[in-house]
């Protein structure tokens, strides 16, 4: 076997080493660009992938996944790998729509449970993992949805993984928005049913697709807020064609759960059609501040999914001391609708100051608002400028968007007061005027 080193090399050296084509231009890689090899040595992808990384990192893609020094509050303080600085930024970054990884309430629940089960679960859910505090986030989830039961999960991608994996099946369909998330693609791949996509929102295209599959199983993926486009699925549309064509309807509502409809339900509470659902899905990650995921359902599913849910039965629980943090974040969602008044009086708020200033967010009309770059060279050497400036906002590029429609994804908080939301859209404008992104 060709030995090939793994030490950081200059892209003219590797070429030299490893035939291949042409190395990506910096900025437009996408990961497969590097699976290529003369080599038939697994690791020598790792040669080429490194020096791409040791090109771009000065291009601004640094920003990625810089470590914070503190709770995720309107303002951060984040270190800047590259030049050593820590920055004093305003924060538009994180998922904590309602404030809730860091109330008081939160962290005491968190640490009484850590004085009272210690750190972890040590064990499968269905072995010796499941502890009474367990069971009450289980029993909460259940009495808040308003489903006979509900199943707790180490995350939400495990969630998505686990109950599509386990419920399909070679020979069924799984038909899903062509934006829907990572995990649900992944859960439907690992389940090996056929699994096809319909256009973002469309439900006439859903249903050319439903036609297509006469006499399948068939379970349609869709979530209530889009991650990354931040639009809501036109749910009673999508429910209507589901049902016409007899197939069953599964909802990821992780950016939607606990903020969206009268009691914070999700997309289905605001369109009222939660009993029209055979599947909810969603995550304790963003709104509740902490992480794990969940699938309220029927008490038959819950017993299925027990033992037949391998992400949940092959890892182990969710740790406790996550789980009474978790539970007492969503008592917090249910007595204090307030939060929720205010988050979306913060949105209205930012929408406005954008609009004002004719940012383009693309379709998005939730918390989530992207502003819209549109160029995959420019967007990380822009998103240094922002922090530069101020701003804690995340670029997204491909692959998490799809090509040319990259962006800055801001989320917006309860916790924001109006003057920082003022200070970050000042900041967002000023930066994009001087790219010329904005005219
Ligand atoms: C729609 C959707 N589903 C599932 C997940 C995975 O959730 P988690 O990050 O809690 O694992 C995410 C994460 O962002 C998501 O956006």
């Amino acid at each position: 076997m060709e030995s090939v080193s793994t030490a950081a090399v200059t892209p003219d050296r590797w070429l030299d080493e490893v035939e291949a084509p042409a190395p990506p231009r910096a900025a437009e890689h996408d990961l497969n660009s590097f699976y290529y090899s003369s080599s038939d040595d697994v690791l020598a992808v790792l040669t080429p992938y490194n020096a791409w990384y040791d090109e771009v990192r000065p291009q601004g893609y640094f920003l990625l996944g810089q470590p914070m020094a503190a709770a995720p509050r309107p303002h951060v303080e984040v270190q800047e790998p590259i030049g050593r600085r820590r920055l004093q930024l305003l924060n538009l970054s994180s998922y904590n729509y309602l404030g809730l990884s860091y109330r008081p309430e939160v962290i005491d629940a968190a640490k009484s449970a850590l004085d009272r089960y210690g750190l972890g679960a040590a064990g499968s859910p269905i072995l010796s993992g499941t502890m009474e505090v367990h069971d009450e986030l289980q029993n909460e989830i259940a009495r808040f949805k308003g489903t006979e039961a509900a199943v707790i999960y180490p995350s939400g991608y495990s969630t998505n993984v686990g109950l599509i994996s386990g419920l399909m099946r070679a020979g069924d369909v799984v038909i899903m928005d062509q934006n829907a998330h990572a995990s649900a693609v992944d859960g439907a791949i690992l389940s090996k049913a056929d699994t096809r996509f319909f256009r973002h929102n469309q439900p006439e295209n859903l249903e050319k697709q439903l036609k297509k599959v006469g006499g399948k199983k068939v379970l349609v993926v869709v979530e209530g807020v889009y991650s990354m486009d931040g639009d809501v699925c036109p749910l009673p549309e999508i429910v209507e064609v589901t049902k016409r064509y007899g197939a069953r309807i599964m909802i990821d509502e992780a950016h939607s759960s606990f903020i969206y409809g009268p009691s914070g339900g999700g997309v289905v509470d605001a369109y009222g059609l939660k009993d029209e659902i055979d599947i909810h899905l969603g995550t304790f990650s963003k709104a509740l501040g902490g992480m794990g995921g969940y699938v309220a359902c029927s008490l038959q599913m819950r017993r299925y999914l027990d033992a037949f849910s391998r992400s949940r039965f092959f890892s182990c629980a969710l740790s406790p001391v996550i789980a009474a943090g978790v539970l007492e974040a969503l008592r917090i969602v249910q007595r204090e609708p307030e939060l929720r008044a205010r988050l979306w009086t913060n949105v209205a708020h930012m929408r406005g100051l954008l609009a004002a200033h004719g940012v383009d967010v693309g379709e998005s009309t939730s918390q989530i608002i992207p502003v819209m770059v549109r160029d995959d060279r420019r967007v990380m050497g822009i998103g240094r400028r922002m922090q530069d400036s101020g701003l804690y906002v995340q670029p997204v590029k491909y692959p998490a968007v799809t090509k040319n429609r990259s962006r800055f994804r801001i989320s917006i908080s309860a916790a924001h007061e109006f003057a920082q939301l003022e200070r970050a859209s000042e900041i967002l404008v000023s930066v994009l005027r001087q790219e010329g992104i904005l005219t």
